[in-house]
Formats: C-alpha cells, sequence, structure tokens
C-alpha cells in the first residue's frame, strides 16, 4: 500500500464518469450535497457549509491537507461528457497495516437512480486497489438504506455483519443500525 503523497492522482475515468481530485470551484457541488436530506441522513458527521463562500474555503483548506497527511482521499464525481459535477467519493480510515480503507459516495439528487451509483463506486474502489493499493474495501449503509447496500453489492461487495447503532444520523442524531460490506480486487465487477 503506497500513502497518498505518493500515489498518482491524476483523473480516472470510466462509465461515462470521471473520478478526480476535489477543487475550490465544486464549492456548489459541496454546499448543495451536505445540505440534501438523504446525505445528512446517511452519512455520519456532515457539518452543512453555511454557502457556497465557506464551501469554497472548506475545499481550498481541508480536503489537500486531509490528502497530504495520509489521512483521507476525497473525490468529486464529474459527468465525463459535459464536465458537471455529480457527486463526491471519499476513502477514509486508510490502515496501512491491514491495508485496507472505508469507502462512501453520495450524488446529487436528480442524479440519483440513473445507474450512475455503481460506476462512481466502482470507480472510488479502482482508485483505492490500482492506485493506492488497497487489499480490502468496507463500506457501512445504514439498513434502511437499500439504494446503498444494492449499489455495493452489484459491483462485487460482500455482506460481513449486521452493527446494531454503528453510527449517528447527521440530520436527526438518530442511531443507525447498519450493514457492513466488504470488497477485495479480486471481486470487484
Ligand atoms: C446511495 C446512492 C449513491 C445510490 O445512488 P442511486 O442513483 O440512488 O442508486 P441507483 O438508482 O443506481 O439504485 C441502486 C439500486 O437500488 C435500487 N433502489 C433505488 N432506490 C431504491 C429504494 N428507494 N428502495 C429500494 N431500492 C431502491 C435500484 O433499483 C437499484 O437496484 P437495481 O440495480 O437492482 O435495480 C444515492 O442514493 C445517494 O447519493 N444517497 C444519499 C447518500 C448515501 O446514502 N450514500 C451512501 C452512504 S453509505
Amino acid at each position: 500500500m503506497h500513502t497518498l503523497a505518493e500515489v498518482r492522482d491524476e483523473p480516472m475515468t470510466a462509465d461515462g464518469l470521471v473520478l478526480r481530485r476535489p477543487r475550490p470551484g465544486d464549492a456548489d457541488l459541496v454546499h448543495r450535497g451536505t445540505h440534501d436530506p438523504l446525505v445528512r441522513e446517511f452519512l455520519q458527521a456532515v457539518v452543512p457549509h453555511r454557502d457556497a463562500a465557506a464551501a469554497e474555503k472548506w475545499l481550498t483548506e481541508i480536503p489537500p491537507m486531509l490528502w497530504e497527511t495520509g489521512r483521507a482521499a476525497y473525490f468529486a464525481l464529474e459527468d465525463a461528457a459535459t464536465g458537471v459535477p455529480v457527486g463526491w467519493a471519499e476513502l477514509v480510515d486508510l490502515d496501512p497495516e491491514r491495508e485496507s480503507a472505508e469507502v462512501a459516495v453520495w450524488l446529487l439528487p436528480e442524479h440519483r437512480r440513473l445507474r450512475t451509483a455503481k460506476a462512481a463506486l466502482r470507480l472510488a474502489c479502482r482508485f483505492g486497489f490500482e492506485r493506492i493499493g488497497l487489499r480490502r474495501i468496507d463500506a457501512f449503509a445504514a439498513a434502511d438504506n437499500m439504494p446503498s447496500q444494492l449499489t455495493g453489492a452489484a459491483i462485487g461487495f460482500r455482506r460481513a455483519g449486521y452493527r446494531p447503532a454503528l453510527f449517528r444520523s447527521s440530520r436527526t442524531h438518530r442511531l443507525h443500525d447498519a450493514v457492513h460490506a466488504t470488497l477485495v480486487p479480486e471481486d470487484l465487477c
């Protein structure tokens, strides 16, 4: 496994989507995403940005710092044909000993139900395996988040366990049970 500072970080493109490092111009994407009710329900510790300027400041400072210190790889996802940002992906909890990480993806509402999610999750996992050299990627979806679980299963994630009261909704602060699923490079499809 490589440290993030060592990895090739140029964009990765497949299935009409581009996965690339975020930039300050992604402020509208991040501002909207952090206010989206489903993103706030199903991801932990989502802090809604006050406005696009606050999101731009966050993008300028935080993702590069997390990348340089090897703590998290954040990505914007964009439509390869139009260049329009459609969502976000992240590899967090990078563990050099286990050569593992955790993945999460969200799409803006108008880009859901279009079968974009599988391509998005696949690209984030390919980055983890091919560029970082991970041997395992975990995903924790709320038990009532069927689109997330089905998307993972469709690209090769296997169910690894049920974790009661694993994480707190950023929106309602209620605890969600989670389904743990895990992916190894040989299973990615
Ligand atoms: C999770 C997310 C990226 C999935 O993207 P999506 O575009 O909604 O997913 P898709 O439309 O491709 O649906 C995936 C599967 O779930 C099914 N599905 C979609 N909505 C569903 C629903 N409300 N109930 C049950 N199944 C549903 C689809 O039919 C599809 O299954 P299929 O391929 O067998 O037909 C998107 O919903 C999202 O951004 N959600 C908010 C953030 C989030 O929850 N992120 C994951 C955190 S772990």
